[in-house]
């Protein structure tokens, strides 16, 4: 194993050359312009899984971006470990507020600036590395390994799902890997053991055939902007909780254990609220603000589009409006009830004076795991070697649709285990990742895959 080791070490100027290849493609899966470049990504992972010695590496074609898959499967006796990962990112808009070029990767004061850099490429890139580093030393891997990174996780994952369901026997393994989220916090590493789901809308609302002129018509029909606010301004009370009826019935509660845990861990709410520059935090009361964020769930708006925004002043009435709306959902919440109880909730509130549509868009299904086995204390052993302290355990807020099909169809443990940053700007303009932690990453996956091996 030293031997491996030392082999990352000597080469960590090469991984930051080689993760920057990958950056400088504009993967984004949610703009259809970049159909081809989200292709050209999934082949050079092709390509850059081959040299490294995976096998059957192949692209598997969906009806939207493709996945990439691959195996190595010679360690007989030894458990298989499926890892995932995803090669699409965010969109960059807004571009101006970047420091540098979005898929022009900077390194500045020991960080790698570039869309995709924490989430998801650099910690795909990371597995990439340890594998390659047994492959070159030992010629093999210490336990069967089943590749799958998706293009389409950015934007719910809905054909990946599918995929997981057919090729189910395939796909079989022992544990899932999965690096796609967050440590608690600069030198604090972390197991994930639970993300929020997701439900995601868009509402319009239409008044009139068109705009019409405020003076001429104003206090004969309803306004769509004001309207909408009114409709928006009835999903949550002042105390933070939202009002669509039902929406609590599933929530598992919080227990004891896990509520007297998170006390422990090293949270700062004055300086949370500093770093991001808040004047007030705001949350349904009741609730710690780690409660809140991963134990709650949430309605949030997106955003919302009406009218005149322009410079200066125009007088008129709006004939739409539009909001992108989301509920962020926890354990035992399930997307199409909470979904059908929106939309009830919805047509229960909007007045006969417009016309309201609502169209649901994606979303993902919450995941909780129990973190006592053997997997879980081999990746809290590989992590406590790779960054020098034991990782704490926490849940996420975020979303990976795909981890509860996983272990649906796959019935198999899942390691959630992230060196990105909570203050790495995913999907924000100058997303970084620190690049000790995408070192110390590549050192403690080389050595889980070999801790794995010791679980027979
Ligand atoms: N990697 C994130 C999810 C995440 C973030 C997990 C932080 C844990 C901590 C993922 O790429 C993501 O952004 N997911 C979307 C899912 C959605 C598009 C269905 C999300 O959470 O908004
Ligand atoms: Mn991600
Ligand atoms: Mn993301």
């Amino acid at each position: 194993m030293l031997d491996v080791i030392d082999f990352v070490n000597t080469n960590r100027d090469r991984y930051v050359t080689g993760l920057k290849e990958l950056l400088a493609i504009p993967s984004i899966s949610a703009l259809p312009e970049h159909t081809g470049d989200v292709r050209r990504c999934a082949e050079w992972l092709v390509g850059e899984m081959t040299r490294i010695g995976l096998e059957h590496v192949r692209i598997v074609e969906t009806t939207g971006h493709p996945i990439v898959c691959a195996d190595w499967l010679h360690a007989e006796g030894a458990p298989t470990m499926l890892f995932y990962g995803h090669y699409d990112v965010q969109p960059v808009d807004p571009i101006e507020l970047w420091e540098t070029p979005p898929f022009d990767a900077t390194v500045r004061d020991g960080e790698l600036y570039a869309r995709g850099a924490a989430d998801d490429k650099g910690q795909v890139y990371m597995h990439l590395k340890a594998i390659e580093a047994h492959l070159t030393k030992h010629g093999r891997l210490p336990i069967n390994v089943k590749v799958v990174i998706e293009g389409e996780e950015e934007v719910g994952s809905e054909n990946l799902d599918e995929f997981v369901r057919i090729n189910r026997d395939e796909l079989a393994a022992d544990v899932v890997v999965i690096s796609d989220s967050a440590m608690f916090a600069r030198g604090v590493p972390s197991i994930c053991y639970a993300l929020r789901g997701l439900v995601y809308f868009q509402i319009d609302v239409r008044g009139t055939k068109s705009d019409l002129h405020s003076g001429l018509f104003g206090g004969a029909v309803a306004n769509p902007a004001m309207v909408l606010a009114q409709i928006l301004a009835q999903m949550k009370d002042r105390g933070g909780r939202v009002k669509i009826p039902g929406f609590y019935d599933n929530v598992r509660n919080l227990s004891d254990d896990e509520r007297a845990a998170w006390k422990t861990l090293p949270f700062n709410e004055k300086h949370y609220r500093k770093e991001l520059e808040a004047p007030k935090l705001f949350g349904e009361s009741g609730y710690s603000v780690l409660e809140r964020v991963w134990a709650r769930p949430t309605f949030e708006v997106n955003g919302i589009e009406s009218g005149f925004t322009g410079e200066g002043a125009k007088t008129v009435i709006p004939a739409v409006a539009m909001a992108k709306v989301s509920m962020r959902l926890v354990p035992d919440q399930d997307p199409d009830t909470i979904a059908k109880q929106f939309e009830a909730y919805l047509a229960d509130v909007a007045p006969k004076t417009v016309t309201v549509t609502v169209t649901r868009m994606h979303g993902g299904r919450p995941w909780i795991a129990e973190h006592n086995n053997a997997y879980v204390q081999a990746a809290s052993r590989a992590i406590e070697q790779g960054f020098g302290k034991a990782p704490v355990f926490c849940r996420e807020g975020g979303s990976i649709p795909v981890v509860f099909t996983f272990q649906q169809e796959l019935g198999a443990p899942a390691v959630l285990f992230g060196v990105g940053l909570p203050d790495e700007n995913a999907h924000a303009p100058n997303e970084k990742l620190d690049l000790s932690n995408f070192h110390n990453g590549i050192v403690a996956s080389a050595i889980l895959y070999e801790e794995i091996a010791k679980i027979r």
